[in-house]
């Protein structure tokens, strides 16, 4: 039906000019000019049938359809989150429905896809394998590769990694650099019970306002506690374990100038303690 009413008049109307809030441009600009340039160089989006492995939002997704013109995006996640995307489009974009391209699931934490899916031309994933509970890593990698068609691609993209300057995700409420690996769980919890200043607008999602101020101090803690800590060479193992070969990889810092502390010196490799982000191109032959 959604898909007639598109065919016939197209997509809704949309304008970036709307855009107020900095979650959603950094989605909608950055992550999906990055989703785009990596996987666009293999695949031609316009008619690649794709899958985002822990969608959130959507905003990527959405701005994968509108401003890169691709085809059809399955997202996936544990979480709900999605289901605000056609308010988030409305309010941001002026945007009356969602493209048709568009398709999004809820699934059981770890459960396999391989089998109920038609293959897919590519796969990403964006933020998400740091969450993925560590000895689940293998396993969903081993689905997804079941899931991609021979020749397809698997962009997959984690930052911030644990080790560098704002890996516990909890930079937002405490300003000091790489203070994960130097306090206790006591010391950050009160840390960040004790902030009460503003918090970066870029790190505040949609989900803020379900949780409130508290309520999203404990999920952002928790979500810290779940991390699987995986380093930039121990996700390229396990995505090799999984079958993929590794077509292209790029890492970087941002932080290199930062001075690291002597205490954390002695106790991690450097490339560890700067390196925050890690791009890869895998693929199934
Ligand atoms: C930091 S968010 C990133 C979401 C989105 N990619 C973005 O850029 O906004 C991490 C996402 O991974 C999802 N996630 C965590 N573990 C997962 C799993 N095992 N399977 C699927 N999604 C998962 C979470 O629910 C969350 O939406």
């Amino acid at each position: 039906m959604q898909g007639l009413q598109e065919k016939l008049f197209g997509l809704a109307a949309w304008d970036s000019g709307k855009i107020t809030d900095e979650w959603f441009r950094v989605h909608f600009d950055h992550a999906a000019d990055i989703v785009h340039d990596w996987l666009g160089q293999s695949l031609n989006l316009s008619k690649a049938r794709l899958l985002n492995f822990g969608c959130g939002d959507g905003i990527t997704d959405l701005a994968l359809v509108l401003r890169h013109g691709a085809a059809s995006i399955h997202g996936i996640d544990i979480r709900r989150e999605y289901q605000k995307l056609p308010r988030i489009a409305r309010e941001q974009l002026g945007m009356t429905r969602l493209p048709a391209a568009l398709r999004f699931e809820t699934i059981v934490p770890n459960s396999p896809l391989a089998g109920r899916v038609r293959a897919f031309d590519g796969i990403f994933s964006w933020s998400t394998f740091e969450h993925v509970q560590r000895d689940k890593v293998l396993p969903i990698l081993m689905d997804l590769h079941a899931c991609l068609r021979a020749g397809g691609v698997f962009f997959l993209q984690v930052e911030p990694l644990f080790y560098s300057p704002w890996g516990s995700h909890l930079g937002r409420y405490v300003d000091v650099p790489w203070h994960h690996l130097m306090m206790t769980q006591e010391e950050l919890w009160r840390a960040i019970q004790a902030y009460d200043g503003p918090i970066n607008p870029t790190e505040v999602d949609f989900g803020f306002d379900d949780f409130g101020v508290d309520g999203y101090k404990q999920f952002v803690f928790r979500e810290y506690q779940a991390l699987n800590r995986l380093t930039a060479d121990e996700l390229v193992d396990i995505a090799r374990q999984a079958g993929f070969e590794v077509l292209r990889e790029k890492r970087q810092s941002h932080y290199m100038d930062m001075p690291i502390p002597p205490t954390l010196q002695a106790r991690y490799p450097e490339d560890w303690l700067r390196g925050n982000e890690i791009f890869l191109l895998l693929g199934k032959t």
